[in-house]
């Protein structure tokens, strides 16, 4: 379907005009300031909109998201975000959403140059190595990537753990829980990895900061 920008434009006052006719105070409530509960850190791919597969409102779920779903260290756009939504925001759930399918991932698995993704999926090349005994006992090339799919979203569940920004929010008693889950593409589930933290305590006791 070849969709041009003035059909986007003309859509946007149909949903707008429907919004309004369903409920007359969607958009003043919406245009106070943004309340939501939830981070969402997600892949960039366009089959995985955050707010439409949980079947949500906007301005329930604050949204990161980039390729292959990356909570990294060293990115001043993800850090900025993550640090809104745990300091300003207040958020109390932070989600990691990976998806099977993920052009990230099959990229990290092979040995092709991509061009500038590739220092951007560095990390997965890296984490394939770490986890080769598992990836290379897989059934196949796809399940190979549904591996390192499900290892990637535990590995930045971690990551935003280890975070100071998380670290510093739980000892000041902040209740924030981390969750991990993936998103089939194929029938629209989402999976719970049953992976998440919820407290200082419970991180790798290598990884722990503290405040004096
Ligand atoms: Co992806």
């Amino acid at each position: 379907m070849s969709v041009k920008p003035e059909d986007l434009l003309a859509r946007n006052r149909r949903w707008a005009a429907a919004r309004r006719a369903e409920d007359p105070e969607f958009f003043r409530r919406l245009s106070g300031q943004q309340a939501p509960k939830y981070f969402w850190i997600g892949c960039s791919d366009s089959r995985v909109p955050a707010t439409q597969i949980v079947d949500i409102d906007p301005g329930e779920i604050f949204v990161h998201r980039n390729v292959a779903n990356l909570a990294g260290h060293t990115d001043l756009n993800f850090l900025s975000a993550l640090q809104f939504a745990v300091e300003v925001l207040r958020v109390e759930h932070v989600v990691v959403c990976g998806h099977y399918s993920c052009g990230g991932i099959q990229a990290a698995l092979g040995a092709r140059s991509n061009g500038i993704v590739d220092h951007w999926i560095r990390s997965l090349r890296d984490l394939r190595e770490k986890h080769r005994k598992i990836l290379e006992g897989a059934n196949g090339r796809e399940e190979a990537a549904d591996l390192l799919t499900e290892l990637n979203v535990r590995t930045q569940v971690d990551n935003i753990a280890y975070n100071p920004i998380l670290q510093a929010a739980w000892q000041r008693g902040q209740r924030i829980e981390i969750h991990g889950w993936v998103y089939r593409v194929r029938d629209g589930i989402l999976h719970d990895l049953d992976y998440r933290r919820s407290d200082h305590e419970g991180i790798d006791e290598s990884q722990k900061l503290s405040a004096d």
